[in-house]
């Protein structure tokens, strides 16, 4: 489905990605994983075309996508500080692309956030604003939003660790959900213990390349890249 080729992005002297490879298919959880300044969200930044690569190349189902507007929508993207509309109500922040963006009827717009309300349990929280959701309460917000979209893949760059654990958890569970019908996924963590069971895929991010690019299993139990090995004995090991 995506496939980058040979990514390359500085700013200034910091080369920051020196030639990222990786293709993901439909259905693929890949958690992206990696030491603080790897890269990682300059990575999914550029997939979701908040950041312009110098070279390389990005392609969704063979196609550029990046240019001219063509992928709005295709790819959602959900940060780690939310990034909510704060004067927007919880439906209103899923309403208001859709009745802006892609010109939806009002009452379509209302029925698709109650659906999607009611999928990420928020459905007694429709006409709250952001300020008055809990932190986990938030993301699952964006990860609604964004589903409304219905973007081919969504990428999350750290959605969880702004978080208690208590609420990471809950925020997971609802990833889980959306893993287990099939949504295609590029997830930034360093909460190894929350992907390890159902991340399809793990890649490891070291200065700007992809070093190591794996299953679980070879990636946690039978690491073999040194600089992997370093990286799995620093993380938090969190418990989720
Ligand atoms: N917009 C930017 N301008 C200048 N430097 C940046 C910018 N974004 C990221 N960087 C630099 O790129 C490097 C990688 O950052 P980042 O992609 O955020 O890594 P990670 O998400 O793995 O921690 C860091 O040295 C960071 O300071
Ligand atoms: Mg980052």
């Amino acid at each position: 489905m995506i496939d980058i080729k040979d990514l390359k992005k500085s700013f200034g002297s910091n080369h920051v990605l020196n030639g990222v490879n990786l293709s993901v298919n439909r259905g693929d959880i890949v958690a992206i994983i990696g030491s603080s300044g790897s890269g990682k969200s300059t990575l999914v930044r550029c997939i979701a075309g908040l950041e312009k690569p110098d070279t390389g190349q990005i392609l969704l189902n063979g196609e550029e996508y990046l240019d001219d507007g063509k992928g709005v929508g295709k790819i959602g993207m959900v940060f780690q500080n939310f990034n909510l509309f704060p004067h927007y109500t919880a439906r209103e922040n899923i309403t208001k692309p859709l009745t802006i963006v892609k010109k939806m009827e009002a009452s379509a717009a209302d029925e698709i956030a109650e659906k999607l309300l009611r999928k990420v349990k928020l459905e007694n929280a429709a006409n709250q604003y952001p300020a008055t959701l809990s932190g986990g309460q938030k993301q699952r917000l964006a990860i609604a939003r964004s589903l409304a979209m219905e973007p081919e893949i969504i990428v999350f760059d750290e959605p969880t660790s702004s978080l208690d654990p208590s609420l990471a958890h809950e925020v997971f569970q609802t990833i889980k959900e959306l893993a287990a019908e099939g949504q295609t996924m590029l997830i930034v963590t360093h909460q190894i213990n929350a992907i390890k069971n159902f991340a399809t895929r793990v890649v490891f991010l070291n200065d700007g390349i992809i070093e190591v690019d794996g299953t679980c299993g070879e990636v946690f139990e039978n690491p073999t890249n040194e600089n992997l090995k370093d990286f799995l004995q620093m993380v938090e090991f969190d418990d989720l």
